[in-house]
């Protein structure tokens, strides 16, 4: 169960592309649970990815504030917001984003070389830990172009979990792969989510996919319209999640 105290709370933020005139998130507030699980729909272009990216400290708001837990982290540097993200973000994007030169193995520990400079002790034997948790241990030594779109998902997820995050930040993690694949990549997603007490904020299209979360949020033109609870009764009819009820 998600304690009381948030993880994330997000109070009236917004972001503006100064450039070109678009005000992609406006005076969102959210708050988000250690351990909780959720998701944001609505159509492309709301502005998800944008929020994702204020909620994850890759990008700063021009208006709001941001608490992570219990921290600050709306006026943090450039600096600071990489340590925090360092430390307690874990993130899996749409296109796998794996680096193409290093194997599967050297893939899931980038996060800590990046980080620390150097590989912390024990961190390879919890990436192949990590690896075996994912069902990829005996793909430790190919590399990413050796593997399938699925398989290359569940690598992104050990690297995003290789630094025990406090939060991990999915932005529509199940988009390029086929519905099979894509139920394993959220099936693993839920199980670290219950087994670590990871926190997960989900971007998606797919209903399938938002009915794993806790809660769905609904975006649209920048803003938060609704929010639906999903309820333990809606996932029994498949096995899986399949319906939720509105608040
Ligand atoms: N770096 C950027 N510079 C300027 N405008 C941007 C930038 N990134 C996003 N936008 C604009 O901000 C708005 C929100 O974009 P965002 O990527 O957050 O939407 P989204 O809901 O994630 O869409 P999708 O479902 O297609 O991924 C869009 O109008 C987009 O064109
Ligand atoms: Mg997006």
């Amino acid at each position: 169960m998600p304690e009381t105290e948030s993880l994330i709370s997000l109070d009236k933020v917004s972001k503006c592309y100064k450039t070109h005139h678009i005000d992609a998130v406006k005076g969102v507030s959210i708050d988000i649970l250690p351990g909780e699980f959720v998701a944001i729909m609505g159509p492309s272009g709301c502005g998800k990815s944008t929020l994702l990216n204020l909620i994850g400290a890759i990008d700063k708001p021009d208006a709001g504030s941001i608490i992570f837990g219990g921290q600050s982290i709306t006026q943090l540097d450039d600096e600071a917001l990489t340590r925090v993200r360092g430390e307690k973000i874990g993130f899996v994007f749409q296109s796998f984003n794996l680096l193409p030169t290093f194997s599967v193995i050297e893939n899931i520990l980038v996060p800590i070389e990046l980080i620390k400079g150097k590989q912390l002790k024990g961190s390879e034997d919890r990436a192949r830990a990590l690896l075996k948790r994912v069902g990829l241990e005996n793909r430790a030594n190919f590399f990413p172009a050796q593997l399938s779109g699925g398989e290359m998902q569940r690598v992104a997820i050990a690297r995003a979990l290789i630094h025990e995050p406090r939060l991990l930040v999915a932005d529509e993690p199940t988009g390029n792969l086929d519905t099979q694949n894509g139920e394993k990549i959220l099936d693993l997603i839920k199980e670290f989510n219950r087994d670590l007490k990871l926190a997960v904020i989900m971007a998606t299209h797919s209903r399938e996919a938002s009915l794993y979360a806790d809660r769905v949020l609904l975006m649209k033109d920048g803003t938060l319209e609704s929010e639906t609870r999903v309820t333990a009764a809606s996932t029994l009819s498949t096995g899986g999640p399949s319906a939720a009820e509105s608040d």
